[in-house]
């Protein structure tokens, strides 16, 4: 899965823009950030991508894997990696954090509150409705549930305000060996076995490409 998830989000991967757009969106929010942390870091490309824009900022990923903290912790110079439980006391002070990212990961939000600063972001990335839907069918995929903006507005609101909230949506165009990445990088690998994901990855893309849906909506929120 990590090794998926590292081919993705590589330069030439179908979210390299996404890692781009929500590095932009955390430098613009917090240009003067100092300590960043990424919960549920995975391969901590995210994070890596925001330190590149943040030449003053050190970082740290938490990830329950120690597959994902180690791939972590080598993604940049300033990156460190810990393994721990996002649903546990995260291994951090209080007030010790400018801004937290949480790219498709386990949200806790009453610690995220007691890490971060008065005034620090919280910047949430989350599928929308939409996302990868050309694969959803075809290849077996988890559907993503509706009103997870609304869910994630009232689990914030009383220790976050929204700043911004916006939909990165593009396409991309995708062959055989994507197509097994986005499946095999995520949950719905848990349910098919790699032979099969191989299989209806070549029957859906043959020897060309087919356009895929991202859709993801990153918010921004600060600490109140
Ligand atoms: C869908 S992946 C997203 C990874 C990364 N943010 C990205 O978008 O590439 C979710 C990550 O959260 C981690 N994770 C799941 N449950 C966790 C928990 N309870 N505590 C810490 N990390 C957890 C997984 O190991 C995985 O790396």
């Amino acid at each position: 899965m990590v090794a998926a998830r590292t081919r993705v989000l590589a330069d030439a991967g179908p979210f390299a823009s996404l890692r781009s757009v929500i590095a932009g969106i955390v430098e613009e929010s917090a240009p003067d950030a100092e300590m960043l942390l990424d919960v549920g870091s995975g391969t901590g490309q995210y994070t890596a991508a925001c330190l590149d824009r943040l030449p003053a900022a050190y970082g740290v990923g938490i990830d329950l894997s120690k597959v994902c903290a180690r791939s972590t912790a080598r993604a940049h110079p300033r990156l460190a990696g810990i393994v721990a439980d996002a649903w546990s006391r995260l291994p951090l002070a209080g007030e010790s954090v400018d801004t937290l990212i949480s790219v498709f990961s386990p949200r806790n939000v009453d610690d995220f509150a007691r890490v971060l600063r008065g005034g620090g972001r919280l910047v949430v990335a989350a599928p929308e409705t939409g996302h990868l839907r050309e694969l959803i069918e075809p290849m077996g995929m988890l559907r993503v549930g509706e009103d997870k903006y609304d869910a994630l507005r009232t689990s914030t609101a009383h220790a976050f305000a929204e700043v911004s909230s916006q939909i990165v949506t593009y396409r991309s165009d995708v062959g055989e060996s994507a197509i097994a990445d986005l499946v095999g990088m995520g949950p719905s690998a848990f349910h098919l076995s790699s032979d099969e994901i191989c299989s209806r990855a070549r029957s859906l893309a043959g020897s060309s490409t087919v356009p895929v849906t991202i859709a993801v909506r990153a918010t921004v929120l600060r600490r109140r």
